[in-house]
């Protein structure tokens, strides 16, 4: 070859090479930036075809930091061990992707999560333990005693299961048993293709589930000085700050995940959200956890990274003072019930007597609001939607008791009727 010929060759090649890196830049980075060969064909091949598909999956992947770290959709999709391989368009991939995908890379997040009662509780407290290997029981009763092993509650029961498969289910299976041996879903706070920290910082993603009058926490949050805060700064806020370098300069103002599972100034992350408790707020009853003492301060640590001590003692004090009213008032209706039952004024099955649900209202719904109010900052809660509530109930309760006695002919009334007993509770 000539000196001309090699040239043009050489010429040609770097032309060549330099249009196939420009076509190829032209590519979203989801099909070109994957560490192997057989990786880049493969993704490359998922996204082509599904941004025709299914575009938004495409977007919304590439949003996501997995993206830009080279995670790619098979990395995700193709079956770990006790998945159902499935053949598609050449590739093998799993028929579901679980929390046992995401644990392969996130072992550290799934072993907090699994510890929580996101986790078999959850699934449990709608399902009984039925669902769960002996081993999963065993597990889970290590930190929840009592919380797996298990019946169902029976307002379930008494619903039916459409009502507990479309209702109660779609909540309570963040902590649902899956066939491949792993428990629960990440996707319930990270999205399944955006995987983003930011919505899980996000109060409305706790809000799916955590809302409405037996667990007001999203609107108890939103009537707070921190919710308000919140909605009126958010834009300037990082909330997509690296987990292990929030700052308060990032999220001057907390939500849900900030009190609850974030790292704030170099506190440790943590995705078992039971770690900061101190009381079963839930309960009828509410009781100190086994892990009150570390509850508090783990708690606390994170209010002190933007307050003083003085405040938050005194606002846990207030707080503790309301659990303890609650109670009182919640063992008033108890008394009243165990007397209708001692009396056989009642059937013994559950939820098939108005007075039954009168007192349920009584505690599940205003009594915990009234607790959840006081610990996250809603007067109005505690108050109005509250104690005034509960009163309200209790006077009703003491009514149908009545009525059921004469109806009955029970001489004896009802005992304490006609009048609320105040509790006194005071705490400055
Ligand atoms: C040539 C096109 C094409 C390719 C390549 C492709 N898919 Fe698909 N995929 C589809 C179509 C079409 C559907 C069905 C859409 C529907 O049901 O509406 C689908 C469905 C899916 C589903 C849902 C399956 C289900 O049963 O619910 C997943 C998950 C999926 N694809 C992932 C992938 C992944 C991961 C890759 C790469 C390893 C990939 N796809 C490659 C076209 C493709
Ligand atoms: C971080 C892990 C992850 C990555 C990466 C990922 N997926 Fe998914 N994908 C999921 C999960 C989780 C689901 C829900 C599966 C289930 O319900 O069992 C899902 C569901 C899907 C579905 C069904 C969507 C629907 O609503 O019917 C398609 C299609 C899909 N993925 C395609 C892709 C494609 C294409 C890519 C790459 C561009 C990709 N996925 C990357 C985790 C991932
Ligand atoms: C193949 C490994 C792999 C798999 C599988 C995987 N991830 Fe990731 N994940 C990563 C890497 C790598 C990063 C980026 C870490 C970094 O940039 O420091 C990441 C980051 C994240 C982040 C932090 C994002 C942010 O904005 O800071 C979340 C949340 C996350 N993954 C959730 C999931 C979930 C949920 C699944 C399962 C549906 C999953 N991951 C599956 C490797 C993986
Ligand atoms: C998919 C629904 C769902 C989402 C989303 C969700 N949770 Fe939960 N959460 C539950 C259920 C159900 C329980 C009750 C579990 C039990 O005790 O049976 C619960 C319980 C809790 C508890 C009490 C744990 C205990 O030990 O008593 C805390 C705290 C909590 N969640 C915080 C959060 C935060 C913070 C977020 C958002 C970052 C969030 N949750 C998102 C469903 C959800
Ligand atoms: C909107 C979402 C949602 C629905 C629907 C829902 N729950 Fe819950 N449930 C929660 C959340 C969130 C908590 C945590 C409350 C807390 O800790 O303050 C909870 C707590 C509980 C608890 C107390 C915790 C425990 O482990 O004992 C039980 C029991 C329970 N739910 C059963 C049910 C049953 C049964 C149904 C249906 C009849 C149902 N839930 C419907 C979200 C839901
Ligand atoms: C209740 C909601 C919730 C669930 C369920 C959940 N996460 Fe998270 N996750 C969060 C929040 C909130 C953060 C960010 C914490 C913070 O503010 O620093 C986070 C952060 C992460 C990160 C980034 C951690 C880091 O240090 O960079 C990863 C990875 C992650 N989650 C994976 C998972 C995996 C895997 C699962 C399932 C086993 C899961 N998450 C389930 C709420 C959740
Ligand atoms: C300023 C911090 C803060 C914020 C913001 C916050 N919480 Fe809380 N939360 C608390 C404290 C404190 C308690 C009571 C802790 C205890 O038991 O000692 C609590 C209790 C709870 C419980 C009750 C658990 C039980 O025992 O029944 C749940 C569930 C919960 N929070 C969820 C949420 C959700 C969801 C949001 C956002 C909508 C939220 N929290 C916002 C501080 C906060
Ligand atoms: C990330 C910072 C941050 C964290 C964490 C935080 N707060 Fe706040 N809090 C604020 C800000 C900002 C305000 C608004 C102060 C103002 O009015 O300027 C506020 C206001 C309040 C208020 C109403 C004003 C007052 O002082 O009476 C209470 C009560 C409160 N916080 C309690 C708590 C408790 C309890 C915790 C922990 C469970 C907590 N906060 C965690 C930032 C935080």
């Amino acid at each position: 070859m000539s000196f001309r010929g090699v040239f043009i060759a050489v010429f040609l090649g770097t032309a060549l090479l330099v249009a196939a890196f420009m076509i190829n830049r032209q590519r979203p980075r989801s099909d070109v930036s994957y560490p192997s060969d057989a990786l880049v064909r493969a993704t490359g091949k998922c996204a082509e075809c599904h941004r025709r598909e299914t575009s938004a999956v495409v977007h919304e992947f590439e949003m996501s930091r997995h993206s830009a770290a080279g995670v790619n959709c098979l990395e995700c999709h193709r079956p770990v061990e006790g998945q159902k391989p499935m053949d598609h368009r050449g590739f093998t991939i799993s028929k579901t992707v679980t929390a046992a995908n995401c644990k392969q890379c996130h072992q550290t997040e799934y072993d907090q999560y699994l510890r929580s009662r996101h986790a078999a509780p959850s699934w449990a407290a709608v399902s009984g333990k039925g669902d769960f290997t002996a081993e999963q029981v065993a597990f889970a009763e290590q930190y929840h005693k009592g919380a797996v092993d298990r019946k169902p509650m029976s307002i379930g029961e008494r619903e039916g299961p459409v009502a507990v498969n479309a209702g109660c289910l779609k909540c309570h299976d963040v902590g649902r048993p899956n066939a491949d041996g792993s428990i629960g879903s990440c996707t319930a706070c990270h999205a399944r293709h955006a995987a983003s920290v930011e919505l899980a910082r996000t109060p409305e993603t706790c809000g799916q589930c955590h809302m409405g009058p037996d667990h007001s926490q999203i609107e108890i949050y939103h009537e707070s000085k921190h919710g308000v805060l919140f909605n009126a700064q958010k834009v300037h806020m990082n909330l997509a700050a690296r987990p292990k370098n929030l700052t308060t300069k990032d999220m001057p103002v907390p939500t849900c995940a900030t009190c609850h599972m974030s790292g704030l100034e170099g506190q440790k992350v943590s995705h078992d959200v039971t770690e900061r408790l101190s009381y079963w707020l839930f309960a009828a009853h509410s009781e100190k956890r086994p892990t009150y003492q570390q509850g508090q301060v783990n708690m606390k640590e994170t209010c002190l990274k933007c307050h003083t001590t003085g405040r938050i003692d005194q606002f846990y004090k207030d707080a503790e003072a309301v659990v303890d009213s609650t109670n009182a008032q919640v063992k008033q209706a108890d008394d009243i019930m165990k007397g209708l039952r001692e009396a056989k004024l009642l059937t013994p099955e559950p939820f098939d007597e108005p007075i039954e649900y009168l007192y349920f209202d009584l505690w599940h719904y205003f009594g915990r609001t009234a607790k959840h109010g006081a610990f996250m900052g809603g007067a109005d809660f505690v108050q109005w939607h509250g104690f005034y509530e509960m009163n309200l109930k209790l006077v009703e309760l003491k009514k149908q008791a009545e009525e059921l006695r004469t109806a009955h002919g029970d001489k004896s009334k009802a005992e304490g009727a006609g009048g609320v007993k105040q509790t006194s509770n005071t705490s400055r």
